[in-house]
């Protein structure tokens, strides 16, 4: 069969064309869950950026809308939007909550917070050209804003990229903000910092933990762009640290994520998935596009013996995707990625086992994914394809505590690969550009006892119109 379009996503959101970057605006209203993200209409490759969108009802099949915030006299850089359901702003109807978005204005010289306001859900936006916050910078972006019940207030976290430092800013209009707090410098530090997040969970206990977020550029585990995290406490004023920076995501294509804003019940992000190291070269232009988001994640926290960490796993809508459940045993499993797949593996803990799983096409193993007790790493080898991305071929590997039990739960689509161990303690994504269409995979263990097939594998129903 011809390939013409093969490293296209089946149940990854990626625009008809042109290139993509950060999510954006990532909001909940009446039902829908609105996606925004940094969007250049004209391209295949970074600039003149706009606000495009997508729509959906269930996190996992979106419609791409128009788009919502034009390129003016500044370009539309990364932020977030809110439900404004008391109407603070003034710039709501009076019939309505408005949503609220607050963005960064780019030029060459200045970045300053702006806001825009919709009063049809997100379809059309009103610009309020008065900057909400500018501060004469020419490095001051990715304003994430939030509802804090507590203090009455929406705060703010921007960043100050150079200075690696998270801002913290209230508001009680969204308009007029004042400064609580700066974070940073703290953690890895090799890159400047961008688009921060911050937001409560809760663990299995009912116990609160806030998560602060920021991504870096360069800097990250692999040398490229990454993405760390810190748990701790914020008091309507400070965020104060309780662990160490950690990595978010140990592969090498998981940037930019931020959380839905007013979701009911549970904490929900996505993120770009690249790597600002060679986002420009990957070789999808060719079709007319760059650029796919992650699968969209819940976000939690779990306290293990060593204390708490964050937790990932998809979200459980995505299980209806799944088709004809086929078994996994040690062995060879053909399969087709003319669809996207998932792949489900369990087995027993114990101090020395080894679990490999290669995917293979005709010109070889693709990319392979190994579990070891207190390890899990992903091998992505050069491809034909790979020669002009720099950092591209290498080992990804991310710690494991002791477990009792393993899973590993794996999704492959065209051209990714998102790997959850240990119920989404040790999570990696992973851009992919075989050489040939994967055609099997191929099982290896050792130091397993397994006369039954350790797991499933399903094809996922595409999600793309
Ligand atoms: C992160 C980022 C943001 C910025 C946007 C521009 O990937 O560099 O800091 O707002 O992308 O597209």
């Amino acid at each position: 069969a011809v390939r013409q379009d093969p490293y296209r996503p089946h149940v990854h959101y990626t625009p008809a064309a042109n290139w993509i970057n950060d999510p954006n605006g990532l909001v909940y209203f009446g039902g829908v869950y609105h996606l925004f993200y940094q969007y250049n209409p004209y391209a295949s490759s970074h600039g003149h950026m706009h606000w495009g969108h997508a729509v959906s009802t269930d996190l996992v099949h979106w419609h791409e809308q128009d788009i919502a915030l034009a390129e003016g006299e500044h370009q539309i850089f990364s932020g977030s939007a809110v439900v404004d359901w008391q109407n603070t702003s003034g710039l709501g109807d009076g019939t309505s909550p408005p949503l609220v978005a607050c963005y960064t204005g780019h030029t060459s010289s200045n970045q300053a917070q702006y806001l825009a306001s919709s009063q049809d859900g997100g379809t059309s936006w009103t610009l309020h050209p008065d900057a909400v916050l500018d501060r004469g910078k020419l490095d001051f972006r990715d304003p994430k804003v939030f509802w804090h019940a507590p203090t009455a207030s929406w705060i703010m976290a921007v960043v100050h990229p150079v200075e690696r430092e998270i801002e913290l800013l209230r508001s009680t209009d969204l308009r007029a903000w004042t400064s609580l707090s700066i974070f940073g410098p703290a953690g890895a530090t090799g890159g400047i910092w961008e688009v921060p997040d911050l937001f409560p969970v809760l663990d299995d206990a009912g116990h609160e933990h806030w998560v602060l977020k920021v991504d870096l550029n360069p800097g990250g585990p692999y040398g490229g762009s990454g993405v760390q995290y810190w748990l701790g406490d914020f008091d309507g004023q400070t965020f104060m640290p309780r662990t160490p920076a950690w990595w978010v995501d140990h592969g090498q294509d998981f940037y930019a994520a931020i959380t839905w804003h007013d979701l009911p019940e549970r904490r929900v992000w996505l993120s770009w998935m690249s790597n600002w190291q060679y986002a420009h070269h990957v070789p999808t232009a060719a079709a007319g596009w760059r650029g796919a988001m992650s699968l969209p994640r819940e976000v939690g926290v779990r306290v293990d013996l060593d204390g708490p960490v964050l937790v990932q796993r998809p979200v459980p809508e995505l299980q209806a995707l799944r088709q004809a459940e086929r078994p996994i045993s040690a062995g060879i499993t053909p399969f087709e990625t003319d669809q996207a797949h998932e792949f489900l593996l369990r087995w027993p803990g114990s101090n020395s086992f080894r679990v490999q799983l290669e995917f293979r096409s005709e010109a070889g193993i693709e990319v392979s994914v190994e579990v070891t007790p207190r390890e899990v790493a992903v091998r992505r080898p050069e491809t034909a394809v790979t020669a002009g991305l720099t950092g591209y071929a290498g080992e990804h590997r991310a710690p494991l505590p002791p477990m009792e039990d393993h899973e590993l739960r794996l999704f492959l689509d065209a051209s990714s690969l998102e790997v959850f161990v240990g119920g989404g303690r040790a999570v990696l994504t992973d851009l992919l550009f075989p050489a040939q269409s994967i055609r099997e995979v191929w099982c290896i263990t050792e130091g397993l006892d397994h006369r039954e097939a350790m797991g499933s594998l399903w094809p996922l129903s595409p999600t793309s119109e």
